[in-house]
């Protein structure tokens, strides 16, 4: 079965993501819905939209669009219809009737339904047309989201769902899990019940909402939005529909009904409009007081706001036992929230899946956390875990579990695909170093670093690991969400305010070498880049031999937004890469105008599509739909350069003096238009210094080590600046630039 042309049925948030989707990954489809009106406003969404769902926006008119009244004749030419209507049987049970009159023979029918079971939506269908439906649940956003549920009914024929699941997979990108017809599957069940849990004990445990997502959060290896930020992006008024559809759903005795009870603040929140951010706020909201922002937190007792208050509990990287170990109300609560998380998803096995790891892989995927409840099991370890725990009746899995005792219950990762991924190969490697910041692997005849910071933001630690990794081929990837956001700014600024300078310029100066090491070493060093590569860590993808990256990065060299200018090689490598082009060789300041003002702008790519025309990315290198094969391209680009032979150094031709007096003139231009304020300029003049080349001419000849040394200075002189560590701190504070 070949999928070459798609039409889905319904053009709201979701109908229109996965469309977007199909483009991305150049297939055929058309969008219909009640009228075309509707359909266009759903392509006009998809165009605008931010986070993009489009990699290529430019492709947006791929996606056709149409009416089900007038337009259903498309159906007969698609090999797969989605349906993803509203969440109402009856209208899904129409649809179901007019799609089998008009669909070819054979093609796939699927539902992206959330909630409804498959057993109800197919009651109406003959068993021929059994053969080929089944539930494709996509989670929101589609195009950055991993998870896809894919739910088979007992009529299915199988070769169609598993080259339904391969399409899946290897086009679209998905980490395709098959899981049984059960209340809101495998996602959605733990994940919405994990919530809940952490709700309504921030309530028992008399926590305020941001000690509860201070706690919900990072810590436990779950999105910083924790929960009840979570519950304010997803909406308070669906997540009460969400509920009140496992209510009505799951047996009585099913522990999700206690949690799932209808909470009065909630109530009082969705009834006044307080349904969110897409409301007038939900548990936090933006309040305007003296023309000033303010973020608000609700009281969970007085229903009151007041001014939201930070909380850090100190923690840097995910620790279970340490945090569980605090002898604190937020310990307490953490052991109480993960101990029923862990308890309720192994009640579950195997009524929702025989394979207790695709639950941990689901919430990965679909809820972004960096370890399910079994890895949590794991990782506070068996013994500690029934040392602690009071009771588990009814639940085989830890029955067995306690007979045992085996620490090493867990088995291989990622049992949901073949492809060889990295989590499925760190158990099996070598780890020949660790520090606080990366660890190093070894795997054949290849290494790898994997960053292990916050944001996996690069420190000395960070180089440290990756010089001492060059004795093999190495890869640099890593599982968390983000490649790199840059050098680990709070580090840095600790030796800012002590006034450590001197630290500061031993690091820079070893991050540059060992850039410049991962270049021209004896082995190939490839970067397999996805989420985030900013600053430091798009300077440590340009200057590694080979990329291969993932379709969702976000690319950019961002130094001047914090009053920096790049000082880890990134300055001199695009500048390379741009002089390298035809325009650059007839014109000498083609090259560094062009690049003053890539930089300058912080200008960022969304997707390697578009990290390509600004040299960010070659176009050689690899652009990969499916994060979990990431690992796999590296592996064979690795294969391919077995004789490897070093690029040579790059030199440049610059004019200098002249060059620079040409940027200072934009500068004073931008200045005047205000469109950069009296710090932008002095930032834009460092910038201007390193690309025209500092002190020199267009017949000399300057080296990388020249250029490394120009951004070396350039760095050291913003970074003792007033201006440049308010900005620094501002960033770090609220994680937005300021502008100045
Ligand atoms: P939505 O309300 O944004 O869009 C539904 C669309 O269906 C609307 O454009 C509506 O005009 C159209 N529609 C209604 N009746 C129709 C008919 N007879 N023929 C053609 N189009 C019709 O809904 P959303 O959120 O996109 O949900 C769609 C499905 O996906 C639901 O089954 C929902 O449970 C499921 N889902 C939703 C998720 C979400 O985050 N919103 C996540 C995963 C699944």
């Amino acid at each position: 079965m070949k999928i070459k042309n798609v039409v889905i049925i319904g053009s709201g948030t979701m109908g229109s993501g996965i469309a977007a989707h199909l483009c991305n990954a150049n297939i055929p489809v058309t969008l219909l819905d009640l009228k075309t009106e509707i359909s266009e406003k759903a392509r006009e969404r998809i165009y605008i939209s931010r986070p993009p769902l489009l990699i290529d926006k430019t492709k947006i008119n791929n996606i056709k669009i149409g009416n089900i009244e007038e337009n259903f004749d498309v159906v007969k030419n698609a090999d797969w219809i989605v349906e993803a209507v509203v969440e109402r049987i009856d209208i899904k049970h129409d649809i179901y009737k007019k799609i089998f009159k008009f669909r070819k023979q054979g093609a796939i029918v699927s539902s992206n339904t959330s909630s409804i079971p498959i057993r109800v939506l197919s009651e109406k269908l003959t068993s021929n047309e059994k053969k080929d439906f089944c539930i494709t649940h996509f989670f929101n956003p589609v195009r950055y989201m991993g998870l896809l549920e894919i739910v088979k009914n007992e009529d299915n024929d199988l070769d169609k769902i598993n080259s339904l699941k391969s399409f899946c997979e290897k086009e679209l990108g998905k980490g395709a899990i098959i899981c049984n017809d059960t209340p809101g599957f495998l996602g959605n069940r733990i994940g919405v019940y994990a919530m809940q849990v952490a709700m309504t004990e921030a309530f028992r445990m008399n926590l305020s909402i941001e000690e509860a997502d201070a706690v919900f959060g990072r810590p436990m290896g779950i999105p910083k939005t924790g929960v009840f930020g979570l519950y304010d992006l997803i909406g308070i008024d669906l997540m009460a529909d969400v509920l009140k559809s496992f209510i009505k759903e799951l047996p009585e005795n099913d522990p999700f009904q206690i949690v799932a009870k209808e909470i009065p603040l909630v109530k009082k929140l969705v009834e006044t409009g307080y349904t969110g951010r897409k409301g007038k706020g939900g548990f936090y909201r933006i309040n305007k007081i003296d023309n000033k922002k303010i973020l608000e937190a609700i009281n969970l007792n007085t229903h009151n706001y007041s001014k939201s208050k930070k909380i850090d509990l100190g923690i840097e990287t995910v620790n279970l036992n340490n945090l569980i170990e605090r002898k604190d109300k937020f310990g307490d609560y953490a052991w109480s929230v993960i101990s029923k998380i862990i308890l309720y998803s192994s009640s579950l096995v195997p009524n929702i899946t025989i394979r207790f790891n695709d639950i941990d892989e689901a919430m990965r995927l679909g809820f972004n956390w960096s370890m399910g409840p079994f890895e949590m099991l794991k990782s506070i370890g068996v013994k500690n875990f029934f040392n602690r725990i009071k009771s588990f009746e009814n639940n085989k899995f830890l029955e067995n579990l306690s007979k045992t005792k085996n620490e090493n219950f867990y088995g291989e990762r990622q049992l949901y695909t073949d492809i060889e991924t990295l989590g499925k190969i760190k158990p099996k490697a070598i780890k020949i170093d660790k520090n606080k910041s990366a660890d190093i692997y070894r795997f054949k005849n290849f290494n790898i670093v994997e960053f292990t910071t916050k944001a996996c933001a690069l420190d000395y630690d960070s180089m440290d690991a990756l010089k001492n990794a060059t004795d093999k081929p190495l890869i640099i990837i890593n599982e968390s969400m983000q490649f790199s956001a840059g050098v680990n700014l709070t580090y840095t600024m600790n030796f800012a305010d002590k006034g450590d300078f001197k630290s500061i310029e031993k690091f820079i100066k070893y991050f540059q070498e060992t850039c410049k090491h991962l270049k021209y070493s004896k082995f190939p060093v490839v970067s397999a880049p996805s989420g985030l590569a900013l600053g430091g860590g798009e300077e440590v993808a340009i200057q590694s031999n080979f990329v291969v990256s993932h379709t969702n990065i976000v690319m950019g060299l961002v130094e001047t937004l914090v009053g920096l200018v790049p000082a880890g090689g990134g300055c001199k490598e695009v500048l390379w890469r741009w002089s390298q082009t035809e325009e650059a060789k007839n014109d000498p300041e083609f090259a560094p105008l062009k690049v003053f003002n890539i930089i300058g702008y912080a200008t960022t790519a969304t997707s390697p599509i578009e990290a390509v025309p600004l040299k960010f990315l070659r176009k050689e290198d690899k652009q990969i739909m499916n994060r979990n094969s990431l690992l796999e391209e590296a592996k064979k680009i690795i294969k391919e350069n077995e004789n490897f032979i070093p690029p040579k150094e790059c030199t440049f031709k610059l004019s200098g003096k002249v060059l620079k007096e040409k940027m200072i003139l934009i500068l004073e231009k931008l200045y005047n238009d205000k469109i950069i304020l009296d710090h932008g300029v002095e930032v834009g003049k460092e910038l201007a210094t390193v690309l025209s080349g500092g002190d020199t001419n267009i017949e000399k000849t300057l080296s990388e080590d020249d250029l490394y040394k120009l951004e070396l200075e350039s760095f050291m002189r913003l970074i003792q600046t007033k201006k440049t560590q308010e900005r620094i701190k501002h960033t770090l504070a609220t994680g937005k630039p300021l502008i100045n």
